[in-house]
């Protein structure tokens, strides 16, 4: 290594004081009927029953870790019947208070998205809209700064992408997932603040690793050893970054660079693959609570 790349690397590991915790309000279901029934990827296998007790002290520990941050957390009641309404974050994409509902690939959650509409309706979220398209929400749309990066490939169809951009006003990127393991956008990639991204590039096509590399020099590039607990599945408020705490490796690049790791274990929901993102909708510009000034 020369004199160089050496200092290049030092000053990559210096962790920054700059960094901005910006107080959220996120969509939360809880766990009453999560169960793994049947098999629509390639994590799930009905034989593996879930420990439905471990599962909600998980969940729990989760709430209680965002409402610790400064984070208001909006509850939503699970349906019985609907086993992966506790991934909430894929029945819909909110931005500047204005909801986009999801329409499921596969017919065992399409009920969801209907129940995650009316709550949009029913709490004075702006134009909520029923998708024209097939688009599993925050699973595929991830919002970094003024754009949407927006995965295909195995759940949402590109034509979601138009539909999005229009409803929601943003840019969106298309980008595609190739690898089943990873077949929504937040188990490939995960939003550290308004610039800053970390990503599988595996789990990409050739193409939308350009787009990646072009607009996103900086970022953190995940592995394997962490990325198959659900590493990428995080939740970061530009400072605190709430991931799998199995994913060390990925704790310590965060680390790094002066983000605050809160490992958190949520390695019950890895039977479904589903992680901490899948479970956690971001409700941007959501207005109700904050001008009560709570
Ligand atoms: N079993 C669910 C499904 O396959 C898990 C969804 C997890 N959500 C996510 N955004 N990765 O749809």
């Amino acid at each position: 290594m020369g004199p160089e790349s050496a200092l290049e690397d030092a000053v990559g590991t210096v962790p920054r004081a700059d960094r901005r915790a910006h107080p959220r309000t996120y969509l939360m279901c809880p766990p009453t009927y999560f169960d793994v029934v049947y098999t629509i990827n390639d994590w799930m296998s009905p034989g593996d029953r879930v420990d439905r007790p471990r599962a909600l002290s998980q969940w729990a520990t989760l709430v209680d870790t965002y409402r610790a941050l400064g984070h208001q957390v909006l509850v939503i009641d699970a349906v019985e019947g609907l086993p992966d309404m506790v991934f909430v974050t894929d029945s819909g994409v909110v931005v500047d208070g204005v909801a986009l509902g999801a329409r499921y690939r596969c017919v065992q959650r399409r009920a969801e998205a209907g129940y995650v509409l009316q709550w949009f309706r029913e709490n004075g979220l702006l134009r909520p809209r029923s998708p024209r398209y097939v688009n599993e929400g925050e699973g595929d749309f991830l919002v970094v700064g003024d754009v949407i990066l927006a995965g295909t490939g195995f759940r949402s169809d590109p034509r979601s992408h138009a539909e999005a951009a229009a409803h929601l006003g943003r840019p969106v990127v298309t980008l595609t997932l190739v690898n089943p393991h990873y077949y929504h956008l937040n188990t490939a990639l995960g939003v550290l603040d308004d610039s800053t991204i970390a990503y599988l590039p595996a789990a990409f096509a050739p193409e939308s690793r350009l787009v990646l590399r072009r607009m996103f020099p900086d970022a953190v590039i995940a592995e394997h050893s962490d990325t198959q607990w659900l590493g990428l599945n995080l939740v970061s408020d530009g400072l605190h970054v709430v991931l799998p705490a199995q994913a060390t490796r990925l704790a310590g690049q965060l680390a790094a660079r002066g983000y605050h790791p809160v490992p958190v274990d949520y390695s019950e929901y890895l039977k479904a693959g589903g992680g901490i993102k899948c479970s956690t909708m971001e409700l941007r510009g959501f207005r109700r609570f904050s001008e009560m000034g709570s």
